[in-house]
């Protein structure tokens, strides 16, 4: 009777909606897919007027790897090492496995890979090049206690990617073919937050837990092409830059006996939000005129944001740094700090006016340490068929 029809049409009701259910779930399960796989197949273009790596929002994972070239490698080998790398990074960052990879099936994963390659002073010289008057180690500041073991280099590898399988296996592939001209002098890893886990455009936080990068030149901007590429003097570094990698130990173990207080006068900015002394938000402007009720600079004269910030136009950097964190030494609970990568159009002119003034006074060297210091010249990127140092060698 009319029940069994009622119940009938219950049941096809329920089925119905199971079906909506079932098919919701898995257009809801593909886009989860979709959302989750992005991240690996995310490309960074390798082919361009600049190599990649500088503008791009900064990766999850990085490797700096600096090599020294071997003692018979002339121009001419200088020049087939860069045409067989330059060509590796150009399939390797499309998620193409480049000729003679060994472990393909790791290739197909791009993640946003990208590899920049940088010059020292002496592999420019070997070239045959002329190398600009600041490619050369930094004069030595009074903070420094720098280890042989983090400085220098005639070549530099600089991987980024959002996934660290792709960083390990591009870094391979890139020595194994490198491995008949260089050696390797030094191999430094550093992290941000992974892929995804906050929205992109933070500024990412340290191991102090400061928000690090909030004042710094937009890529993308005319201030920061004046700033960052080179002009071409001389002429092989036309749309070029430099990088300066300090390796900086923190010391979260000091760190931790400061308070909030006393951490925020380090820096003459709020922990939490980034905002100066004087403000509420990140991107407020400091005011470094207010003062306390009893008449001292809010934002203190010693502090890292007055001190590190110049007066002089042009006299600013592009900051683009990785959190390091490795394997305790005897009877400590960390070896950590910040891989702090700086890159400017000149760097006597930019970064070491800035550096010698942290180094006069700043109150955040009670708690960091440079403990290794290179220079390199990054040169322009390449046109499909041809390769990074093509404009020098
Ligand atoms: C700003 C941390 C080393 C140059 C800042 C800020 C923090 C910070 C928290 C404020 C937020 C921001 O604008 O990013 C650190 C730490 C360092 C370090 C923890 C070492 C472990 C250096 C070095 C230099 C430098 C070596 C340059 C030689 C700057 C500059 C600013 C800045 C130019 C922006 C200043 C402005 O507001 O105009 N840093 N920093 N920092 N830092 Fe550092």
């Amino acid at each position: 009777g009319a029940a069994s029809v009622l119940g009938a049409q219950a049941i096809g009701g329920a089925l119905a909606g199971g079906a909506n259910a079932a098919a919701s779930a898995a257009a809801e399960a593909a886009a989860a897919a979709a959302r989750e796989t992005a991240v690996g197949e995310a490309i960074v273009p390798y082919h361009g007027a600049r190599q990649a790596g500088i503008e791009t929002p900064p990766q999850a994972y990085a490797r700096y790897i600096a090599l020294d070239l071997a003692p018979e490698v002339d121009a001419a080998a200088i020049r087939r090492m860069l045409r067989v790398l330059s060509d590796d990074a150009a399939r390797i960052t499309q998620g193409r496995a480049p000729l003679a990879d060994t472990e393909p099936e790791l290739a197909l994963m791009p993640a946003r890979l990208t590899v920049t390659f940088g010059f020292g002073q002496g592999l420019v010289e070997r070239a045959g090049g002329t190398a600009p008057t600041w490619l050369r180690p930094l004069p030595a500041f009074g903070i420094d206690r720098l280890r042989p073991e983090w400085n220098g280099g005639d070549l530099l590898l600089h991987l980024g990617a959002d996934d660290p399988v792709t960083v390990a296996h591009a870094a391979r592939m890139l020595l194994k073919d490198a491995r008949s001209f260089a050696s390797v002098r030094w191999s430094q890893q550093g992290f941000r937050r992974a892929a995804g886990a906050e929205a992109s455009g933070s500024t990412m936080r340290n191991l102090f837990g400061q928000l690090d990068g909030t004042v710094n030149p937009a890529p993308g901007t005319a201030d920061f092409d004046e700033l960052v590429w080179h002009a071409g003097d001389p002429a092989w570094l036309a749309g070029g830059t430099s990088m300066v990698l300090r390796r900086i130990a923190m010391d979260l173990d000091g760190w931790d006996r400061v308070d909030r207080p006393g951490r925020e006068a380090a820096v003459g900015r709020k922990l939490g939000s980034g905002a100066p002394l004087t403000g509420e938000r990140e991107h407020d402007e400091p005011d470094f005129e207010a003062l306390t009720p009893v008449g001292f600079p809010v934002i203190g004269d010693f502090s890292h944001l007055r001190r590190s910030r110049s007066e002089v136009p042009g006299e600013r950097i592009f900051r683009r740094g990785y959190n390091y964190d490795e394997s305790p030494a005897d009877g400590g609970i960390s070896d950590a700090g910040l891989l702090f990568a700086s890159y400017q159009a000149d760097v006597d002119r930019q970064f070491v006016p800035i550096q010698r003034r942290l180094d006069e006074l700043d109150l955040l060297n009670e708690w960091t340490t440079p403990i290794g210091s290179a220079v390199f010249a990054i040169p322009p990127g390449c046109a499909e068929g041809g390769y990074v140092g093509e404009t020098l060698v």
